[in-house]
């Protein structure tokens, strides 16, 4: 139990890295979180401070993900490990997750943050690359047509779902998806209100009301 306690604590902790906000301060010397959309993920970075920080923001955040998982993986492959082989899904699942809710509820920002849209992908990157390709591309299409990166990213966290359940992917991986997806969305809640009233920006332009 406390090896996978500890697996969790450190998922969280990768998670809350404040990328975002730590661009923000260093490059701009401003507080992200009072720009914009108020997130910290990339698409706020990119709206506030531009194409380059929102693409190493976007990558490392990406990456808090992937890693998040990874560590299960490698813990298991190095075969000093404790724990059950049966925990192994269950545990990528959970620091997966672990990982998403620290990105958007981060220690080190009050738990605030982003909407997790990042670390979710690269969360599926090391679960399944091919539900994480559909993922993406369901997202890059719905951006193409849209231009609206909230409204792709609801996309994404919908077609994860379709495509786990086509793969016929087991249990533990169903759940993330679920979970995940509702999460994703419900991050979005503030975005959603602003499509239905029609005031969500397009990718890259700014809010017209500032939250
Ligand atoms: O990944 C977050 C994106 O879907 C929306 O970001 O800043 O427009 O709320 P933002």
């Amino acid at each position: 139990i406390s090896t996978a306690t500890l697996i969790l604590v450190i998922a969280y902790l990768l998670g809350s890295i404040p990328t975002g906000y730590l661009a923000g301060r260093y490059l701009k010397g401003i507080d992200i979180r009072e720009h914009g959309s108020g997130s910290t993920g990339a698409t706020n970075v990119l709206r506030t401070l531009g194409k380059t920080p929102a693409i190493v923001v976007l990558g490392i955040d990406l990456l808090k993900g992937s890693l998040a998982v990874a560590l299960v993986k490698w813990l298991y492959l190095l075969e000093i490990n404790p724990l059950p082989q049966s925990w192994q899904a269950w545990l990528i699942i959970g620091s997966g997750l672990a990982a998403l809710i620290g990105h958007s509820r981060s220690i080190f920002l009050g738990f605030g943050g982003g909407k997790s849209v990042a670390t979710g992908l690269g969360v599926l990157l090391v679960i399944n690359p091919l539900v994480a390709a559909g993922t993406l591309g369901s997202f890059l299409v719905m951006l193409g047509i849209s231009r609206i990166v909230s409204l792709s990213s609801i996309t994404g966290a919908i077609a994860v779902n379709l495509l786990m359940w086509g793969l016929t992917q087991p249990l533990p991986y169903l759940l993330f998806a679920a979970l995940a997806g509702v999460y994703v969305i419900i991050r979005h809640r503030t975005n959603i209100k602003r499509l239905i009233e029609g005031t969500e920006p397009k990718i890259g332009q700014k809010l017209s009301t500032e939250e």
